[in-house]
């Protein structure tokens, strides 16, 4: 198969992506751009392919005023960024909840059996390998997985030369609260995962500042 894009191109792509302190409020992101960058969050590899997130476009100025005074680490993004997501990871993600059922029988198209090689599989894969034997520990595995979608979005917005910025600087506590009370989410199923925001920069990008290769790859 031919290279989609070059190693040239990779490397443009990766020190584009910048962690955007401030935005232009003026310029909005082509729709069709903004659905590219979710299609590189629902296309985004998770565990069995459970597919454990949900995506909050933030449209609404109320919701903004309202979470800014507990998230620090987005007031850059809310003066300016045209979009701001809210990732949720899905809560006790077991292989006999409902909602495996639920995407076995809708997403895969197949008959849900909870002592099927598959299901019993993937119970001894959590219980053995990765000993997710608490809720915390389910969430936190979700969570990573949101992780992933996360990065991958950063990465098509860079590609798109839209601007971006993950966001983990807010009251974690307070922000599930706020959504739970304001029924934008059910907080038995969903947790905030993280947030990010895409936009246009309206500032230079300084030169990526990182280790050197070798003092972080290894071969063994
Ligand atoms: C998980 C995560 C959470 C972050 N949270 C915030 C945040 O709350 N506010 C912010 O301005 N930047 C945040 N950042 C941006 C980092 O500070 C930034 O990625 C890092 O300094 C490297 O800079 P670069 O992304 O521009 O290369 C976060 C980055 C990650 C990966």
């Amino acid at each position: 198969m031919t290279q989609i894009v070059n190693p040239e191109q990779i490397n443009t792509i990766f020190n584009r992506r910048y962690a955007t302190k401030k935005y232009n409020p003026d310029k909005h992101i082509p729709e069709q751009d903004w659905q590219a960058i979710l299609t590189a969050g629902r296309l985004s590899p998770s565990s069995n392919g459970y597919e454990p997130w949900q995506f909050l476009l933030v449209k609404s100025p109320q919701i903004k005023a309202d979470i800014r005074p507990f998230a620090p680490g987005a007031v850059n993004s809310l003066n300016g960024a045209d979009k701001l997501l809210i990732i949720l990871a899905r809560k006790g993600l077991t292989y006999d909840s409902a909602y495996a059922k639920s995407w076995v029988e809708q997403v895969q198209g197949v008959k849900y059996d909870q002592n099927s090689p598959q299901s019993q599989g993937f119970k001894a894969f959590q219980s053995q390998l990765l000993k997710l034997s608490t809720p915390e520990r389910l969430f936190s595995w979700t969570c990573r997985q949101c992780y992933i979608a996360l990065a991958n979005m950063l990465t098509a917005a860079a590609a798109l030369d839209i601007d971006s910025c993950p966001i983990e600087g807010f009251n974690y506590e307070q922000m599930n609260q706020y959504l739970a009370d304001h029924q934008l989410m059910d907080p038995q199923q969903w947790g905030v995962a993280v947030m990010c925001s895409f936009g246009y920069r309206a500032q230079t990008i300084p030169p990526k500042k990182r280790w050197p290769l070798n003092k972080i790859y290894h071969e063994i």
